[in-house]
């Protein structure tokens, strides 16, 4: 199997997204949420780059059983129904509604890759379930979200995590580009808690805004058996193969 990491959104080489599956990581918060969102009986999520594609959108959808969710500088933007904690996409707030989201980077790299035969959110909370999904496969790139085009630890140990599964089940290996090769290095020598996630960028900053609850939700590994997955500019939960 080939698979080819690419650390931030910014960087995927668009000519490699047509080849197989994308896998989109952002596990300090946005893909973290959706997990959590569709878990929790969400019927759609809808991925907007800009809070004002997200009220465009939100417009034609309709306001009955549509929610505007989504962060700038990890607040909740004003005038939006959540913000982006995973812990705020409970089935009391989001039971049977669509979600409409905008978040800094996690949604612009799943509109990035929205080309892809098939566009995957994965996160620690669904690990196991997207290296289920990517059983069959021959191809497929992750992309990790990063922070503002930078690289974001979180999201390569992720990553790192998914390749490190791929590997103990495939006899003939995997073939990895560069950053590949350094996401499994990088997951070898992180374990995944909360305390390593407020060492990175990501999660400092997070800390400093009173979020560090976040934190604890988003190191859990496997929580969820859940595989959003994007058709159309929508993220619905696919029938996950067991
Ligand atoms: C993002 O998509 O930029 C993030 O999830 C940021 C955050 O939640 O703070």
């Amino acid at each position: 199997m080939r698979v080819d990491v690419y650390f931030t959104a910014s960087s995927v080489d668009q000519a490699r997204i047509h080849d197989g599956t994308a896998v989109v990581i952002d596990v300090l918060r946005a893909t973290s949420c959706v997990v959590e969102a569709l878990a929790n009986g969400a019927r759609a999520v809808y991925p907007a780059s800009e809070p004002e594609d997200a009220l465009r959108l939100i417009s034609s959808l309709g306001r009955e059983d549509t929610l505007l969710c989504g962060e700038r500088q990890g607040r909740m933007i004003e005038g939006f129904d959540l913000g982006n904690s995973p812990a705020e996409f409970s089935a009391e707030r989001v039971g049977g509604k669509r979600l409409v989201m905008s978040t800094t980077n996690g949604t612009r790299a799943l509109l990035t890759v929205m080309g892809a035969p098939s566009v995957l959110a994965a996160s620690f909370l669904n690990l196991g379930a997207v290296v289920n999904a990517l059983g069959g496969e021959d191809d497929a790139i992750l992309v990790c979200a990063g922070r503002q085009g930078r690289f974001a630890l979180e999201d390569a140990l992720c990553a790192g995590r998914i390749l490190a599964a791929l590997e103990s089940r495939r006899e003939e290996g995997l073939s990895l580009n560069d950053a590949g090769r350094a996401a499994r290095v990088l997951a070898d020598a992180h374990e995944i808690s909360a305390e390593v996630l407020r060492t990175t960028a990501g999660g400092q900053a997070l800390v400093e805004i009173g979020l560090a609850e976040d934190l604890v939700l988003c190191a859990e590994v496997d929580r969820r058996a859940i595989v959003p997955e994007m058709k159309d500019r929508v993220i619905q939960a696919s029938p996950t193969p067991s």
